[in-house]
């Protein structure tokens, strides 16, 4: 069943691709220049200026940083192992690593989903030097200006935390490259280096493009044009929704993928810059209130125990799903979960775990039964006239369908704009409830108050259009459906088990659907995309027709049913568990990323995004580690002089 859901769900990302990565990506050079890589925990030194945990998207990202100038050393410690190899670099459909048994990835399954009848998923994460980023889609995009703004909103109207701010690390994250010829003008693709990317000529993550669209992106396009109130922003990053393009991360020179390790550890040669892969820390060290460092062991379980010391900071940027685990681990998270694993409390702070939020995805599917255009995505691979032609251009000139990634364009839709008859019912009704029914029962009051914070805020951006909900993946080939579900109003847990706490993974509880509106909006979401599909002029030349659930499913009950036994919890993007948020609402770090009640312990990664975002994470992972980077500079400079 589960193996079932995966292959849905990575074909509606992968656009049904699979293919034989050997012939793709034969030839790459494999000799790649690094910073110093230890093997054995030996020969680390006892101490650095930062240990950071997690050698990941935000672990390798802030390390680079810095180490830059020489002046501070640095030690990464990653669970998972340094892995150089071709179907991680591949673009074709982008995530290749995960078509092989999940090699790349940690094995965690969630508990059973009351929401969809009990039934499990998987938890998607990489675990290798590069973290997420090494096996991600390779789709890169940045959220509306709102979703910024509301970080900030839950400190003052004047936080730092807020789009105009963040956008010069956005820029500093990512190297931008236009749109090649003749793609750009053959699919008019727009962008605004300017404004959303700026010049940097420095180190950062490939912004690109391939040289090759599939025709029928214009006609989903087009479609669009139809629907009142869909805009059509310039630029992905210019913080604004509607229909757009974004750019794939990936090296233009070689197409290949661009990632934390290309960008942040490959090629820098610098002896202050240690990497220690294979290894898992276990537990953060202080001294009265002032983390000193951490203890680790081999990422194989064998129960040699090492510990290595931090004269500045510690750093933590293990992912939403193992920082909340370190922390607990520590002795910092909810009392009552402390006490029942014999973890002593160091301090208290409800929020670690909690609020856990992803992107989940509803599988409709629709299919055209007169394309012209190209052949359907489901014929794709068993065409041998296409995979001929693919190859031939792939070969000559790494051009051609295999030079995508996971697609290049989408709509990305706030309420009003999906549901305009229903959207203020549904506000008002978000606005009124009673949010404390929709937590886990005996929920710290701390954390309700978040959650009911949150909430006001989403009744509010609900009326705009500002707040992205709704994502459709356009298709390389041909109609599909699957729609992403980008601010749902569930909130999930991620605690450890507290009858093996250290060695087994924590329980990943996503409670998709435990807020009841979060099905009367996706029911909102069926009806217009069945309206775009089948009601469009643009598109009825192709003749679309609903496969799935299909037309005789209409009543709410029964598209409610539909819901249940076909949503996915994540497109794997978990954030939330860490929260930068004032104490009083639950969160664990301050507007530094200082842990609250704690010294020189930082968190950089995906947990600190208090309220998700309305695009896939990447990008602002990368933002996030920039001006972490920044935060902790001054304060090392600060604390030396
Ligand atoms: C399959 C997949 C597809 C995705 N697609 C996209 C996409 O197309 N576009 C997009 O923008 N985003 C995408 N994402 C999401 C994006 O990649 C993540 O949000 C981002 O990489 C998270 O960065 P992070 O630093 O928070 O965590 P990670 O990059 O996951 O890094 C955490 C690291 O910490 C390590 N670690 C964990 N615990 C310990 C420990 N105790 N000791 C030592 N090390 C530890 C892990 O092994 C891992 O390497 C995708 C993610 C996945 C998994
Ligand atoms: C791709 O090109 C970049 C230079 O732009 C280089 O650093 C990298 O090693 C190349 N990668 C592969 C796999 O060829
Ligand atoms: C799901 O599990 C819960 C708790 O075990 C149980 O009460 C409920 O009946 C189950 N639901 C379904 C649809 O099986
Ligand atoms: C963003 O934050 C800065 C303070 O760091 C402030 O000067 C600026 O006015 C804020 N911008 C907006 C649009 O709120
Ligand atoms: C970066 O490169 C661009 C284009 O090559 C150039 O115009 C710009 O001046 C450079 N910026 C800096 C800060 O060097
Ligand atoms: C790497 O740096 C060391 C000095 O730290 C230097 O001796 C060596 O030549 C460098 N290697 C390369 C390939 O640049
Ligand atoms: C586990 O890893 C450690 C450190 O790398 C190594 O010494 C040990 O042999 C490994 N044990 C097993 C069973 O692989
Ligand atoms: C196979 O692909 C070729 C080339 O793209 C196309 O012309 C043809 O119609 C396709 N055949 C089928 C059966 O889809
Ligand atoms: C590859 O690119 C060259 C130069 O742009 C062009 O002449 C050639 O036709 C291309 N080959 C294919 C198969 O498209
Ligand atoms: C929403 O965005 C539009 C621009 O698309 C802007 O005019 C409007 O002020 C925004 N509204 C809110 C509430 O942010
Ligand atoms: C918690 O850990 C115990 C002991 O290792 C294990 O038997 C149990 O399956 C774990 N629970 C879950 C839900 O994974
Ligand atoms: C199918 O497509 C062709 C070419 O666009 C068009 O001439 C024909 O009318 C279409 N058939 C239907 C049933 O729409
Ligand atoms: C719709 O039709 C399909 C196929 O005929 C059937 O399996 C399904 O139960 C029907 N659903 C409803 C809600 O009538």
């Amino acid at each position: 069943m589960e193996k079932l859901r995966i292959l849905r769900l990575l074909s509606f990302l992968l656009a049904s691709l699979i293919f034989k990565p050997g012939t793709l990506a034969a030839g790459l050079p494999r000799s790649v220049l690094q910073s110093t890589v230890l093997s054995n925990p030996q020969d680390i030194k006892s101490s650095y200026d930062f240990v950071v945990i997690g050698g990941g998207t935000s672990g390798l990202t802030v390390a680079d940083r810095l180490a830059k100038d020489g002046k501070y050393t640095v030690l990464v410690i990653e669970h998972g192992p340094l892995v150089y190899a071709d179907d991680l670099l591949t673009v074709y459909g982008a995530l290749a690593p995960l078509t092989d048994p999940l090699k790349y990835l940690y094995h965690i399954s969630s508990v059973p989903q009351v929401g969809l009848n009990n039934k499990t998923g998987r938890i998607w994460i990489g675990n290798l030097v590069g973290g997420s980023s090494a096996v991600n889609g390779m789709v890169t995009t940045r959220g509306t200006k709102t979703d910024y703004d509301r970080w900030g909103s839950f400190w003052s109207k004047t936080s730092f935390w807020n789009w105009t701010n963040l956008l010069p690390y956005f820029k500093r994250a990512m190297i931008f490259t236009p749109p090649p010829e003749p793609v750009r003008s053959g699919f008019d693709i727009t962008y605004d280096i300017d404004a959303v990317w700026g010049y940097n000529n420095g180190t950062g993550v490939h912004a690109s493009w391939p040289s090759y669209q599939f025709p029928g992106i214009k006609i989903q396009w087009d479609a669009y044009k139809e629907i009142p109130g869909v805009e059509f922003p310039r630029d992905s990053g210019g913080g604004t929704n509607g229909v757009y393009w974004h750019p794939t991360v990936m090296d233009p020179k070689n197409v290949t993928r661009s990632f934390a390790r290309t960008a942040h550890f490959d090629g820098l040669n610098r002896s202050n810059y240690h990497l220690l892969p294979n290894f898992k820390v276990t537990k953060i060290l202080f001294e009265g209130d002032t983390a000193t460092g951490v203890r680790f062991r081999p990422g194989n379980g064998s129960s040699n125990f090492y510990q290595v010391r931090a004269e500045k900071e510690v750093i933590l940027a293990a992912g939403a799903i193992h920082s909340p685990q370190v922390l607990q681990l520590s002795g910092i998270g909810p009392r009552p979960l402390l006490e029942l694993a014999g973890i002593p409390v160091k301090v208290e702070l409800p929020g670690v775990g909690q609020n856990f939020q992803d992107h989940p995805s509803l599988n409709m599917s629709f299919k055209y039964q007169n394309y012209t255009i190209h052949p359907n995505a489901d014929d794709m691979n068993s065409n041998q006239t296409f995979i001929a032609f693919a190859a031939e251009l792939w070969n000559t000139n790494k051009t051609g369908p295999y030079s995508i990634a996971a697609g290049n364009a989408g709509s990305f839709l706030g309420l009003p704009v999906i549901s305009p008859h229903n959207y203020e019912a549904i506000a008002d009704k978000l606005d009124a409830q009673d949010v404390s029914a929709y937590l886990p029962p005996g929920s710290h009051p701390d954390v309700i108050a978040s959650y009911k914070a949150q909430m006001t805020s989403y009744a509010a951006a609900l009326r705009t259009k500002n707040m992205t909900v709704y994502h459709m993946i356009f298709h390389a080939t041909a109609a599909q459906g699957g729609i992403v579900y980008y601010h749902p109003l569930s909130r999930g847990t991620v605690n450890i088990n507290v009858t093996d706490p250290e060695t087994s993974e924590p329980l990943v509880d996503y409670r998709v659907l435990s807020n009841p509106i979060d099905i009367e909006i996706l029911i909102e979401f069926m009806k217009f995309t069945r309206k775009y599909y089948l009601e469009s002029k643009t598109l009825a030349p192709l003749a679309p027709v609903e496969t799935g659930p299909g037309s005789n499913v209409t009543s709410d009950a029964d598209l409610e049913a539909f819901i249940r036994d076909n949503f996915t919890p994540t497109t794997f993007h978990p954030v939330g568990t860490c929260a930068m948020m004032p104490r009083e609402l639950g969160g664990v770090v301050d507007e530094n990323l200082l842990v609250h009640g704690l010294k020189k312990l930082r968190i950089i990664d995906a947990s600190i995004f208090s309220t998700t975002i309305g695009v896939n994470t990447c990008q602002t992972v990368y933002a996030i580690s920039e001006r972490a980077a920044d935060l902790i500079l001054h304060d090392a400079e600060y604390s030396s002089s």
